[in-house]
C-alpha cells in the first residue's frame, strides 16, 4: 500500500526517484507527487519545487512535462504514492505537503491518529491548512517545532504523534540534510557510493546497490552526502545492522509474460523448488528448518498452535490448521489477525503462536503477533520478505523464499506458505509420534508437487476456456471440504480481487444451510472434487446443485470416472496426499481467475482499491 523514494546524493535526483516509485507501484495507489530541492548559485540554502497528481504516476509525469521538461533541477528529492485514509483522492491531497513557515516538505506513509487534537493546536498557534491529509499536520507540526535542526524537529514532532508513520522530511534552510523515520510502516535506506537512496522496499533500491538497513520502529535517520546518524525519537543514538540485498533485478521485472501475476503463477514449480531446497532429507524422513531449529524442544511440547493472518496468508494458515491436528496430533486454530488481536485472547502455557505474511508489514497481523508475543506466546513467522516488520518482531521463523511477488494477487506466496507449513508440520510430528516412513512418504509427495503443477499449467489454454465460457457471470460459489474449504475461500478470493465478480468461498456442506438458495440457472458452482476422504460427499453436494441449475466447474483427480458425468466442466489434477493437495487444487481457480480478470478488461496487477501489503488498520 502506497510507497516512498527518496535520494541524495551527486546525480539528478528526479529520473532516480520517479523510476523507484515505478517499481512501487505493485504496492497499490491512488495519486502520485514528487518533490527535489536545488540550491541557486551563492545561495546557502534551497528551494523545494513540489509535482503532484491524482491518479497513476503516468498523470504526475504528464504533469512534470508541462512545469520542467528538462526535469526538476536538484540531487535531493522524494516521491511518493499515496493510498487515501484522510481526504479524497485529489491534487491537493497528493503528498509532498509543505509547512506553511520554515520550508519543510514532507512525504508518509501511514496514519497520523491524533491528527485532529493537533490541528486545532497548530491551527490555535495561526498556521492555515490548505489539504484535508493527517499528513500536513504533522508537515505543519514539524515547521512549528523547527528551530534551525530539521533532525531535532522531527524528532520532537514524532514525539508528540500517535499512530503509523514511514516519513522523509527536506527543508529549504537544510539544503544537505535528508531525515527519514519509520513506526509501523516499512522503510529502508540504502548504501551508495557517496549517495543514498531510501525506499518502502528493496525493489526501488536494488537497482542502486545491495547494502541496506530496515529502520525499525522510533528510529530517525538523518542523512547528507557525508554519511548518516541513526537515532531515535528521544535522540538516543542506535546501531542499524546493514544486510545485503538478495534480490536481482530480472526478478522483479515481466520479462516474456502479460502480467506479473502470470508470470508468478508460472514461476510456482520454480519457487517451490527453492522453497523445499536444503530442507527435505527423505531418506532420514526428515524436515531441516535452520530458522526453528533452536526452539525444536518448545515446538515439540506445544499444547496449542494459533495461526494468524489476513486474507490469502489466513486461507494459507486455516490449512496449517487442518495439517497440524491431523498429522502433528497438537490443537490448532487460525484466525483472523484483526480479530485476534482484540478479542482479549487467551493464551495458555506452551503456545505457539504463528504468523503468516507474504509482505510482513501487515498491520493487523504485525499487531496481533506482537498482541501474542505479550501474552507469553513464543512467535513463529512465516513470512516472504526477509528482513520485514514480523521477521524482525519473532523469535523464529521460515521464510517462503519464493521470491518476489509483484502482483497485488497473491499466488506463489499462497503456495509457499502451504509448503512451509507443511514442512512445519512434519518438522513438529517427526519429534512426537511419526514414523520415518510416514514422513518419508509424505516428503516425496511434497517433492512431486513442482513437476505436478507443471503439469496442470499445461492445460492453461483449456482453464482460460472455462473462464471465457462464465467471465461476464457476476456471482459464482467456490466449495470444498476438509483441507479444500480453505481452498474455496482462496479460490474466491483470487476471482473477487482481480475480477471484480462476486464470489463466496465456503464447506460445501454449507450450501444446503441457506447458499443453496442463490443457485440459479447457469451460476458457476467450482466444486473441489479431488480424491480424499470426503470426496462421496462433495458429489451429492455437486449433484444438488446440478439438480438445481447450477453450473459445475470440478477440479478432480486424474483417473476420476465419475467426475464427468456429474459436471459439466472438469479441470484434472494429479494425484497427491488429501494433506497436500491445496497446492495443486488452487491452481486452476489462480488461472481462472487471471484469465477472467484479462477477459473483463482489468489491471490485473493493480486492481482497484487494492494494495499489495495493507500497512494501516
Ligand atoms: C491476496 O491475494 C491479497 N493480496 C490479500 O488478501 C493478502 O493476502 C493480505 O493482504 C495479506 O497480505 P500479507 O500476506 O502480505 O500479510
Ligand atoms: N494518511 C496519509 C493520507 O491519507 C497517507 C496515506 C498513505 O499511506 O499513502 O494522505
Amino acid at each position: 500500500m502506497c510507497g516512498i523514494v527518496a535520494y541524495i546524493g551527486t546525480k539528478p535526483a528526479q529520473p532516480i526517484i520517479l523510476e523507484g516509485l515505478k517499481r512501487l507501484e505493485y504496492r497499490g495507489y491512488d495519486s502520485a507527487g514528487i518533490a527535489v530541492l536545488s540550491v541557486p548559485s551563492g545561495s546557502k540554502t534551497g528551494q523545494v519545487k513540489v509535482v503532484k497528481k491524482a491518479g497513476r504516476i503516468a498523470n504526475l509525469e504528464a504533469e512534470l512535462k508541462n512545469v520542467a521538461p528538462a526535469g526538476l533541477p536538484g540531487t535531493l528529492g522524494m516521491a511518493h504514492t499515496r493510498w487515501a485514509t484522510h481526504g479524497g483522492v485529489t491534487d491537493l491531497n497528493a503528498h509532498p505537503h509543505r509547512d506553511d513557515k520554515a520550508g519543510i516538505c514532507v512525504i508518509h506513509n501511514g496514519i497520523i491518529e491524533n491528527y485532529a487534537a493537533l490541528k486545532t493546536y497548530l491551527q490555535e498557534k495561526g498556521h492555515r491548512f490548505i489539504s484535508e491529509t493527517d499528513t500536513e499536520v504533522l508537515t505543519m507540526l514539524i515547521g512549528e517545532l523547527y528551530e534551525g535542526d530539521l533532525e531535532a524537529a522531527v524528532q520532537a514532532a514524532l514525539r508528540e504523534v500517535t499512530g503509523a508513520y514511514a516519513i522523509c522530511v527536506m527543508c529549504e534552510n537544510e539544503p544537505d540534510t535528508l531525515v527519514v523515520a519509520r513506526k509501523g510502516a516499512p522503510l529502508m535506506v540504502g548504501i551508495g557510493a557517496g549517495e543514498y537512496i531510501v525506499a518502502s522496499d528493496a525493489s526501488a533500491i536494488i537497482a542502486h546497490t545491495t547494502q541496506a538497513f530496515p529502520l525499525d520502529d522510533y528510529n530517525v535517520v538523518k542523512i547528507t552526502r557525508q554519511g548518516f546518524r541513526t537515532s531515535t525519537t528521544s535522540n538516543i543514538a542506535v546501531n542499524p545492522k546493514v544486510m545485503q540485498l538478495e534480490l536481482d533485478l530480472e526478478e522483479i521485472e515481466l520479462g516474456t509474460y502479460e502480467h506479473f501475476m502470470q508470470k508468478e503463477i508460472f514461476e510456482q514449480p520454480q519457487s517451490l523448488r527453492n522453497t523445499f531446497r536444503g530442507r527435505l532429507q527423505k531418506d532420514d524422513g526428515k524436515v531441516v528448518l535452520g530458522g526453528v531449529s533452536n526452539f525444536a524442544k518448545e515446538l515439540v511440547r506445544a499444547k496449542r498452535v494459533i495461526l494468524t493472518g489476513q486474507g490469502t496468508a489466513l486461507h494459507a494458515a486455516m490449512i496449517g490448521e487442518y495439517m497440524l491436528e491431523d498429522l502433528a496430533k497438537v490443537p490448532a486454530v487460525a484466525e483472523y489477525a484483526s480479530e485476534f488481536r482484540y478479542r482479549n485472547p487467551i493464551i495458555e502455557d506452551q503456545t505457539v503462536v504463528v504468523a503468516v505474511s507474504q509482505s510482513g508489514e501487515t498491520a493487523d497481523t504485525l499487531a496481533a503477533l506482537t498482541e501474542a508475543k505479550e501474552r507469553g506466546a513464543l512467535s513463529l513467522g512465516v513470512v516472504n520478505v526477509v528482513g520485514s516488520s514480523i521477521a524482525r518482531e519473532t523469535d523464529a521463523g521460515v521464510y517462503l523464499r519464493v521470491g518476489p511477488e509483484i502482483g497485488v494477487a497473491s499466488t506463489k506466496a499462497f503456495t509457499g506458505q502451504v509448503a512451509v507449513l507443511a514442512m512445519l508440520t512434519l518438522f513438529m510430528a517427526r519429534r512426537r509420534h511419526m514414523s520415518t516412513d510416514a514422513c518419508t512418504r509424505l516428503i516425496e509427495d511434497l517433492e512431486s508437487i513442482p513437476g505436478k503443477i507443471e503439469r496442470i499449467l499445461e492445460q492453461d489454454a483449456a482453464i482460460k476456456k472455462v473462464a471465457e465460457r462464465y467471465c461476464e457471470r457476476e456471482n459464482w460459489l467456490f466449495l470444498g471440504r476438509g483441507y479444500n474449504y480453505p481452498t474455496a475461500l482462496e479460490g474466491a478470493l483470487k476471482l473477487k480481487e482481480i475480477s471484480y465478480i462476486h464470489a463466496e468461498g465456503m464447506p460445501a456442506a454449507e450450501m444446503k444451510h441457506g447458499p443453496i438458495a442463490l443457485i440459479n440457472d447457469g451460476m458457476p458452482a467450482v466444486f473441489i472434487a479431488n480424491r480424499g476422504r470426503q470426496y462421496d460427499k462433495v458429489m451429492s453436494n455437486i449433484a444438488e446443485v446440478r439438480a438445481r441449475g447450477g453450473h459445475v466447474i470440478a477440479i478432480a483427480t486424474e483417473g476420476d470416472k465419475e467426475i464427468k458425468k456429474a459436471a459439466e466442466d472438469v479441470i484434472f489434477i494429479p494425484d497427491i496426499a488429501e494433506q497436500l493437495s491445496p497446492m495443486l487444487t488452487v491452481i486452476p481457480m489462480q488461472l481462472i481467475a487471471y484469465h477472467a480478470a484479462v477477459l473483463r478488461g482489468h489491471d490485473v496487477d493493480k486492481p482497484r482499491n487494492l494494495a499489495k501489503s495493507v500497512t494501516v488498520e
